[in-house]
């Protein structure tokens, strides 16, 4: 505006002054050109000012991402996967995150080989935090964690997660079909493969009816899926990927009644044999679980299968009364 304003005043004043004679025609041309080369770039002025601001906040983005110290040390050991028995042992684990307060604290949980250990607590109450550190995205405090009886700190933290399969909603989809999507599972999967994987996760009937089966794309700017197929797709993964223990974390959201039958059903079938740590909303979900914690403010409160917990007057036992209707 300032720049259009002064442009108009010069043409306008220079134009009288000219007329008058008080200048030269030719200075008079001059001086317009000069002006509109020396004004015209200033009206990018705010333009380019932003892009400068853009530039800046990921500059300072990216540089206190490399700043960050890695916190995670990798340890030594390689785990053979096909010898992996999947004995869990947490210790008296303490975790807060950076500059916040204590998230876990005195948190121990002995789960068998094999079995299924339930997980529930109120939202906030650190159940996932619990599974962060198991799969070492940070480290406790204090206390241990072990794996078949190494201390997780000593194994590679590849060699400890390729043990793993995190099944959530919050499943991480690529720019593709939904085969591929799937076959992210496991290297060098067949399509065989990834037809009965999806068969097990319930997926199969919902993929089949989307346009494209299970060549439609998905992922960023394709097909739209809920929180429920996606979580069945990321079962799909976890039953491809075939690691000796699975765990589940459900997000909060509500899950529909369809999810959770079909969610019930694939968990019998892949928590056979198979250390499950499960983490679900719906006390429904876990109540054949060998194991229930219930978790409370980063502290555990009650641990125990779902007929003694429902015997004693339990936080679990209320919570299971309220969310079957009873009183
Ligand atoms: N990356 C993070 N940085 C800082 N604080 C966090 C982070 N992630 C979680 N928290 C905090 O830690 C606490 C426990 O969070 P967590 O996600 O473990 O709860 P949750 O039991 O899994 O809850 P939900 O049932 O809602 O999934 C919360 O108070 C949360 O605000
Ligand atoms: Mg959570």
């Amino acid at each position: 505006m300032a720049i259009l304003v002064g442009f108009t005043a010069t043409l306008l004043h220079g134009g009288f002054v000219t007329l008058d004679g008080g200048m030269a025609i030719a200075s008079y041309s001059v001086m317009i050109f000069m002006m509109q080369r020396l004004l015209w770039p200033l009206t990018r002025l705010g333009e380019t000012f932003d892009l400068y601001q853009r530039a800046m906040v990921s500059t300072i983005r990216v540089l206190d991402l490399l700043e960050t110290e890695i916190k995670v040390v990798e340890g030594e050991k390689e785990l053979d996967i096909t010898k992996v028995k999947g004995g869990i042992n947490f210790q008296d684990v303490d975790f807060a995150y950076p500059e916040r307060e204590q998230v876990v604290s005195g948190f121990s949980l002995d789960i068998k080989p094999g079995t299924t250990q339930a997980i529930v607590g109120p939202t906030g109450s650190g159940k996932t935090t619990v599974i962060r550190l198991l799969l070492r995205f940070h480290d406790p405090s204090s206390g241990q964690i072990s794996l078949d009886g190494d201390d997780i700190k000593d194994l590679r933290v590849k060699s400890l997660r390729s043990a793993i399969s995190l099944v959530t909603q919050t499943i991480t989809l690529f720019p593709g079909t939904v085969m591929q999507n799937i076959a992210y599972g496991k290297k060098g999967a067949t399509e065989d493969e990834i037809v009965e994987a999806a068969r097990i996760a319930e997926a199969h009937d919902f993929v089949t009816s989307l346009p494209d089966g299970y060549e439609t794309q998905i992922g960023e700017g394709g097909h739209k899926l809920s929180g429920g197929q996606r979580q069945r797709l990321s079962i799909a993964r976890a039953v491809l990927k075939d690691a000796p223990i699975l765990v589940l974390d459900e997000a909060t959201s509500s899950v529909d009644n369809e999810t959770e039958e079909a969610l019930q059903k694939s968990l019998a079938v892949i928590s056979k044999d198979r250390t499950t740590i499960v983490i679900a909303h719906r006390l429904s979900t876990i109540r054949h679980s060998d194991s229930i914690m219930v978790l409370d403010e980063g502290k555990v409160v009650e641990l125990g299968s779902h007929d003694e917990l429902l015997d004693n007057n339990s936080q679990y036992a209320r919570l299971w009364n309220v969310q079957t209707g009873k009183r």
